[in-house]
């Protein structure tokens, strides 16, 4: 019967499953398309996921909700003048990216935020840990490897994978040791990177289709631990005779004395210094945080009809040996594992009702 089909009619047949695609298409990326969360909507979400980092949740949720914003103006207008051509859409449009720079120490929250605000957007997220860079010595193949990894992070959308946001895990280990030729590797990869974060497109294999991806709609977050920073920077200010919080006298010149690229930095311009967490902000971790590792014990332990209680004191406790631990909130985890570890083996099936952790068990547990 299919071939009795008059050319008229196949013709208007491919039109319409056209329509259908492009309106498919239209509906996967309708919420970046849509996008009108204002900044401070966009913080007031993080302040649930992340505690304390009130600068650092301000920044990003500021330079995430323009980026979204204004690439949602700028698809649309391009889209009313394609009518409906995603592809050439995400190819024309022009934006200037405020790429981010986070800089503090370890489990502090840099690559949580960053996740937290992805979510939030509805993007795909992918941490790429730049040490696996700085051993190849060269980002040709981990370009094609990081565009490959955002449409998988993307369930194989290619429109969804180019606005996603890829976060450039210890950005500080590609730093050249300054004033010597050593680590020419290091300043290479730096060098590609700044051409990724610019914007790079290349065909990524799927099967036997060809998907053509690029990063110049891909926001980058790169996050660090700079230890030398402070050092650097409150030593200028003391040269110079500033005064004031070093956080706020940050400059590029200082990241550029530590080994990194000028021209990479002057891709990151928006920049935060998180903070250390303090006691006070690791025990509201536990108790506030909507996926803090204690939640996730209590609703574990509720699975098994007990209701687990920490006492005040005992919190108070936990916080105080994560900070020991120096990991920041990676310490909470185990820490609590420690302690619950001989409970959550012998009560599940022994005990129903609720289990209340004081000061005492913390301290025996965990002596
Ligand atoms: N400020 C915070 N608020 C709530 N949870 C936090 C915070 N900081 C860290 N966490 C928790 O600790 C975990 C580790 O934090 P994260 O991965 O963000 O560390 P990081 O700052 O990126 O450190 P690193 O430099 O080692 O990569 C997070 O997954 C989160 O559960
Ligand atoms: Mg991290």
């Amino acid at each position: 019967m299919l071939d009795r089909m008059s050319e008229y009619r196949r013709e208007r047949v491919q039109e319409r499953l056209g329509q259908l695609r492009a309106h498919q298409t239209a509906e996967t990326v309708r919420h970046i398309l849509e996008f009108n969360r204002t900044p401070a909507e966009l913080k007031k979400e993080l302040d649930r996921f992340v505690i304390g980092q009130e600068q650092g949740k301000k920044t990003i949720a500021t330079a995430i909700a323009f980026h979204y914003r204004r690439l949602s103006k700028a698809l649309q207008n391009t889209l009313t003048r394609d009518r409906g051509d995603m592809e050439s859409a995400l190819r024309r449009t022009r934006t200037p990216k405020a790429n981010i720079l986070l800089i503090g120490p370890t489990g502090c929250g840099k690559t949580y935020s960053g996740e937290s605000a992805s979510r939030l957007v509805g993007v795909p997220f992918l941490v790429e840990d730049l040490t696996k860079f700085s051993e190849v010595g060269y980002v040709g193949q981990n370009t094609s490897d990081i565009l490959a990894d955002l449409l998988i992070a993307a369930d194989g959308n290619p429109h969804i994978a180019q606005m996603g946001i890829v976060y450039l895990d210890e950005l500080d280990k590609l730093a050249a040791e300054p004033g010597t030729y050593k680590d020419v590797s290091g300043r290479g990869v730096q060098k590609g990177l700044l051409r990724m974060a610019e914007g790079v497109e290349n065909t990524v294999e799927v099967g036997r289709e060809r998907v053509t991806v690029s990063t110049r709609h891909v926001l980058f977050i790169a996050g660090g631990v700079f230890e030398k920073l402070e050092h650097v920077v409150t030593r200028r200010m003391a040269r110079n005779h500033l005064k004031g919080e070093w956080r706020g006298f940050l400059l590029t010149d200082d990241l550029v004395e530590l080994g990194m690229e000028r021209q990479l930095m002057g891709r990151f311009p928006v920049r935060v210094v998180y903070d250390p967490l303090s006691t006070h902000d690791l025990k509201k971790i536990m108790t506030a945080s909507e996926d803090s590792p204690l939640k996730a014990y209590t609703h574990d332990l509720k699975a098994w009809g007990i209701d687990l209680v920490v006492t005040d004191e005992a919190l108070e406790e936990v916080a105080r040996r994560a900070e020991e631990e120096g990991t920041g909130a990676r310490g909470l985890t185990g820490i609590l594992h420690r302690i619950l570890l001989e409970d959550m083996f012998r009560l599940p099936g022994s005990f129903q009702g609720e289990f209340t952790v004081d000061l005492a068990t913390v301290r025996e547990r965990l002596s």
